[in-house]
């Protein structure tokens, strides 16, 4: 697929959503952290399947089954191209948590013990803390927390060098964070862990959007992401396992297409992936995912995350001088700004920002023990994606200065 030179009101002109719409004022959609808008590209994609080509995958053979299960098994081929995996080291699942759930229930609950460790970072999504909490229950194994330095929002490595032990059998890590968009080293720390025989669980849901990522490079073991935030529908996502590690696991959930034989003496399972996809799969949002990246893949991504990385700038440099205003753990050149104003609720804030047009998430951001690390209760958020302007960035500036004004 050849790139087009990165041109914003060019990408702006593929999403229906951004488009100005009469005299109302375009949306400014600064929350893509949260969910990302969808491409036409992709909405086309859904809407065809439904419309004119329906059928269950891998069932039948009537012609539109077949050409169904082409374009759902082509859509793994698409994910796995896009990881730099081997495609049978894709497993559809409902996003980033149904992912990291599938791993504690079906790698980590089969393989710890009672002595055994999990190290788990400061900074993760309640996504990636409550699925190890509960094989944790199952097992005995005891989660360490790797704290974050506060004053950075960042991982250090020394910290995590004395973390890391022979009773360290899972190391669970955001690539970034969806708080602050810290980017985690998972580089040094795959190879520190695998040197000390633990296997290495990395959420990608903020990272695939930002990040080139190959997790045959980086000798990835998990690698989890969701697809509503690559431009794709929700209820889509793909777990990355090598395919060895998939191979040695039991399934997860039972059901219809996991299966080569079934009888009232036992049942024969299917190999993986499709052992691990039990019931009638989400074909049309399979199809939307490769279509997004298919779209993604038409962008120039290095243009396209310096043209993110200056409009965080734009707006770190509008609201940094703005009276009590607190930017948490600032990371320049990411998609993200977290930011409190003293003595103002963060709710409040976004309320504010919302009557004014401007779309940006508040509150724990499902990541309360960072919350509790930076000593806050939540915090303004804003994201910013490929297909915002100058000009939201201004607005959001104005509209931030106007509620702290009225506050
Ligand atoms: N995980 C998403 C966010 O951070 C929902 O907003």
């Amino acid at each position: 697929m050849t790139t087009r030179p990165f041109q914003v009101e060019a990408i702006r002109k593929d999403f229906p959503s951004l488009t100005h719409n009469g005299s109302q004022q375009p949306l400014v959609y600064l929350d893509s952290a949260a969910t990302s808008q969808k491409p036409k590209a992709v909405i086309d994609a859904i809407s065809q399947y439904y419309s004119g080509a329906t059928a269950n995958v891998h069932r039948g053979s009537h012609s539109l089954t077949t050409a169904a299960t082409n374009r759902f098994e082509a859509a793994r081929k698409t994910v796995a191209n896009f990881l730099g995996a081997p495609t049978n080291g894709i497993v559809w699942t409902r996003g980033a948590t149904e992912a990291l759930n599938l791993i504690a229930q079906s790698y980590a609950r089969q393989h710890l013990k009672p002595g055994d460790e999990i190290l788990v970072s400061e900074m993760e999504h309640h996504a990636n803390i409550v699925p190890w909490q509960i094989v944790s229950q199952q097992t005995g194994a005891t989660i360490v927390k790797w704290p974050i330095d506060p004053s950075t929002c960042t991982l250090d490595l020394d910290t995590f060098d004395s973390l890391l032990n022979e009773k360290t059998k899972l190391v669970v890590l955001g690539h970034i964070s969806n708080v602050t968009g810290t980017r985690n080293p998972i580089e040094p720390v795959i190879e520190k862990a695998h040197n000390m025989g633990a296997v290495v669980v990395i959420d990608g849901a903020q990272a695939v959007v930002h990040e080139g990522i190959n997790v045959t490079d980086i000798d990835a073991d998990f690698y989890v992401f969701s697809g509503h935030k690559l431009f794709a529908p929700a209820g889509i996502g793909a777990l990355y396992g090598k395919p060895t590690l998939l191979d040695a696991m039991p399934p997860w959930h039972g059901g219809g297409k996991m299966v080569e034989k079934v009888s009232f003496d036992g049942t024969q399972f299917a190999q993986s992936p499709a052992k691990f996809e039990a019931g009638t799969p989400n074909v049309a949002g399979a199809i939307g995912l490769a279509e997004a990246i298919n779209w993604y893949s038409t962008v120039n991504r290095a243009e396209a995350e310096n043209h993110v990385g200056q409009l965080q700038s734009r707006l770190v440099n509008g609201i940094k001088d703005i009276e009590d205003m607190k930017i948490i753990g600032l990371q320049p050149g990411a998609s993200v700004v977290a930011f409190n104003v003293n003595g103002v609720h963060h709710s409040d804030i976004a309320t504010l920002l919302d009557q004014q047009g401007i779309a940006v998430r508040s509150g724990h951001h499902c990541a309360h023990p960072l919350m509790d690390a930076l000593g806050i209760n939540g915090c303004v958020r804003v994201s910013i994606a490929l297909y915002n302007t100058e000009e939201d960035i201004d607005r959001c500036i104005a509209a931030i200065q106007k509620a702290c004004d009225l506050l």
